[in-house]
């Protein structure tokens, strides 16, 4: 096999981001596409030029052709389509929150198991150029012992140009949670990374406006073995320029500091200070977009047997997180992990 055939099940808003970064791999090719709203994926398909539409996933499953899916449904979906492609013997790389409950992200990782298929946690930040720089900027020493890490994702308005359109999203039993759980997924598995330890302690606030059933803004503290002490802070309500969403990042070693500041038009510079330094310098990155290093990723293991980067594993550690986020939340308790 020189390329993974893939089947994308889920036509809305990140399929988009997916399938731009597919189509222009060598190791993969995208042969059909699922959705349940046929007008959205006969567009999506031929938007990419994919051969295949199919309506229901199942009947999808069964396309010997298909050796890999990227699992694109909505978060309460993560879990059944999953299953049943490992199940179908297809590779699976399923976007992230993993799963909505411990319970299914087990259920994802034994299924994956028992049908020895490769299972990718979708998270693509870990990819992206500039997280991955700042990765090997603290694993060259560079700021030393890693003390203390703060990160930031915000944007304005879950109702307005984000999600304009997307019913699920606004409700709790089907996106398992608002903010904490849509972006923390992201900045809970960066910082476990950044930090090179699991956490230990977890405590969480979360916050709700807008008319929205799920928390729009959550700020959580984490302990991690090693000592690392973290702080995320996650908003649905932040005045943003239209269509921005800031990531940040500051980074706190006991010989540096490493600042970052993105706002998702352009990659942002990693700017880093020594200790005795009397200005910022700027440390140099390969500029990788997430996805497309992500789906390259996903198809080498599948092509050359490897384990990916982000295990099933990872994703539930995430999920767990997550879940004692939200228990610290709701008790006013700090949560042990
Ligand atoms: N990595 C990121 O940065 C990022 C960003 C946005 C969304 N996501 C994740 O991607 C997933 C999808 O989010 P989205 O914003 O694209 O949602 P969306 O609502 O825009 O798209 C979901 C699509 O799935 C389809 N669908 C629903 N049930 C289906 C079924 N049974 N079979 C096939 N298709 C079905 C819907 O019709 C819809 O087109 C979510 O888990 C979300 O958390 C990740």
């Amino acid at each position: 096999m020189e390329k993974v055939n893939v089947g994308i099940i889920g036509c809305g808003r990140i399929a988009q981001d997916q399938a731009r970064s597919a189509v222009q791999l060598k190791n993969t090719k995208v042969v059909a596409v699922c959705d349940t709203n046929e007008t959205a994926a006969g567009a999506f398909a031929q938007k990419f030029g994919i051969p295949k539409v199919y309506t229901d996933y199942e009947r999808m499953l069964e396309n010997q052709q298909i050796h890999a899916i990227y699992n694109c449904t909505p978060n309460f979906l993560h879990a059944e389509v999953a299953i049943a492609a490992a199940n179908a013997k297809k590779h699976v790389l399923t976007q992230k929150p993993f799963a909505n409950t411990l319970e299914d992200a087990y259920k994802i990782c034994d299924a994956a198991k028992k049908n020895n298929i490769i299972l990718q946690a979708a998270f693509f930040e870990r990819f992206r150029g500039y997280c991955a720089g700042i990765k090997n900027c603290i694993d060259r020493g560079n700021i030393g012992k890693v003390l203390m890490i703060k990160a930031q994702m915000s944007h304005e308005g879950i109702g307005k140009f984000y999600h304009p359109r997307t019913e699920w999203f606004g409700d709790c039993k089907l996106a398992g949670g608002g903010c904490l759980a849509d972006m923390g997924a992201h900045h809970l598995d960066l910082m476990r990374w950044f930090a090179g330890s699991e956490a230990d302690m977890i405590d969480a606030q979360i916050g709700f406006s807008e008319d929205w059933q799920t928390e729009t803004n959550a700020i959580v503290n984490l302990t991690f073995k090693n000592g690392v002490m973290a702080q995320g802070h996650w908003s649905f309500s932040t005045i943003a320029p239209e269509g921005v969403c800031y990531d940040k990042f500051e980074i706190y070693g006991d010989k540096g500091t490493i600042f970052v500041t993105c706002d998702s038009k352009e990659e942002p510079s990693i700017r880093l200070v020594h200790k005795g330094d009397i200005q910022w310098q700027e440390y140099a990155y390969e500029e990788v977009d997430g996805f497309y290093g992500m789906e390259e990723h996903f198809a080498n293991c599948i092509l050359k047997g490897k384990v990916p980067f982000t295990t099933g594993e990872d994703g539930v550690v995430s999920v767990k997180t997550i879940l004692a986020a939200y228990e610290s939340a709701r008790t006013g308790q700090r949560q042990r992990l």
